[in-house]
């Protein structure tokens, strides 16, 4: 799929999906979803501007223990990160929203006398734009060059190219928000992207006790709450939809099958909505939910099966104090042998 190219200087880029092709996807999921029981709505549709605002802001709660333990991580390992990097080096990240922990590795690099090219991918492209042109203005040495597209393109684009050693970066968790089986897809779209010698640098929330999990995403304030909905005022703007946001429930549950915590919104009694632009009218029963998100959780022996399935394997594994969170560094198995 070919990408625009919306920003251009010497030293940050900004190529896009077409505006067509975002709405026509946007299109499709929400029919999909909405079309069919149960009901769903993929995360990636939470992320326009309000939703990435309202994700930094979720980002500070004191429930959301996610963010600072994995900063905490960062701001222990880093050194150690940079180390196993090469002096010129490609740092691609997916889903890289404000690059707040970022910096903390692109501090530790540029002391070492490092040289990355920075390459976001990221589907909010408001949040992309903003931080690439942030971060060329705190790094005078570093080029951006950001790509505003779903993971999956955004790694076709940057698997094109050879040269320097690739670091990826994905944080956050955020590759909790796929199932086991897609989240092995997605891990093997990353390594289809690699070459010898690349580096996979992979954020993850493991198993802990449930009042916790439960918190970090129903939060006193209502953020988390906010966040959810927001969705649907995103699909009342965009497709012209008529979703009274006061008539469904934020709801949180934990899938123990799944090992996941589920994000609902819960219809409070019965109810029709319409999504005009889609000549669409959606049915609700009182209590039926849509299902917007899921957040997988992680076990040492789970990241093994999952990232040996996509052809990776794990060398190390840095901690927090707790225990609560883990950043793995991932390489393609049998590094040295593969086909360039
Ligand atoms: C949970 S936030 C994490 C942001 C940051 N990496 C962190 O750890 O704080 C998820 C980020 O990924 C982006 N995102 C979510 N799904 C995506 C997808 N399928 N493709 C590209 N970007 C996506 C969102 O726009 C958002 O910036």
């Amino acid at each position: 799929m070919s990408l625009q190219t919306i920003t251009a200087d010497e030293r940050c880029t900004v190529q896009a999906i077409s505006p067509a092709r975002r709405l026509d996807s946007i299109q499709e999921l929400v029919r999909h979803g909405l079309s069919q029981p149960p009901k769903t709505l993929p995360p990636i549709l939470f992320y326009d501007e309000r939703g990435s605002e309202l994700f930094e802001q979720i980002c500070q709660l004191p429930e959301y223990y996610l963010t600072r333990t994995e900063q905490q991580i960062l701001d222990c390992y880093a050194a150690d990160m940079a180390q196993v990097c090469d002096p010129e080096l490609v740092l691609v990240e997916l889903g890289s929203g404000s690059s707040t922990k970022t910096r903390t590795l692109l501090d530790a690099l540029f002391v070492r006398g490092q040289r990355p090219i920075y390459r976001p991918i990221d589907i909010s492209q408001a949040m992309l734009q903003a931080t690439a042109e942030e971060l060329t203005v705190e790094y005078p040495d570093l080029q951006v060059h950001a790509i505003a597209s779903d993971y999956e393109h955004g790694l076709e684009e940057v698997g094109k190219q050879k040269g320097h050693q690739k670091a990826f970066l994905f944080l956050g968790s955020n590759l909790g928000n796929f199932t086991r089986s897609a989240a092995v897809a997605l891990l093997g779209d990353i390594r289809q992207a690699m070459h010898p010698g690349d580096l996979l640098f992979l954020g993850l929330d493991l198993v802990k006790p449930l009042p916790l999990l439960l918190a970090a995403y129903d939060d006193r304030d209502g953020v988390t709450a906010a966040f959810n909905k927001n969705v649907l005022a995103r699909i009342n703007r965009e497709l012209d939809a008529d979703f009274n946001l006061e008539r469904f429930r934020h709801q949180v549950v934990w899938n123990a099958a799944e090992q996941a915590i589920e994000m609902h919104l819960r219809s409070l009694g019965d109810q029709q909505v319409r999504v005009r632009d889609l000549e669409l009218a959606v049915t609700f029963r009182d209590g039926e939910t849509i299902h917007t998100e899921s957040s997988h959780k992680y076990t040492q022996e789970i990241l093994e099966t999952l990232s040996g399935d996509a052809g990776l394997e794990i060398e190390r594994m840095w901690l927090d104090e707790n225990g609560w969170f883990a950043l793995n560094l991932l390489a393609p198995k049998n590094n040295g042998a593969m086909e360039q």
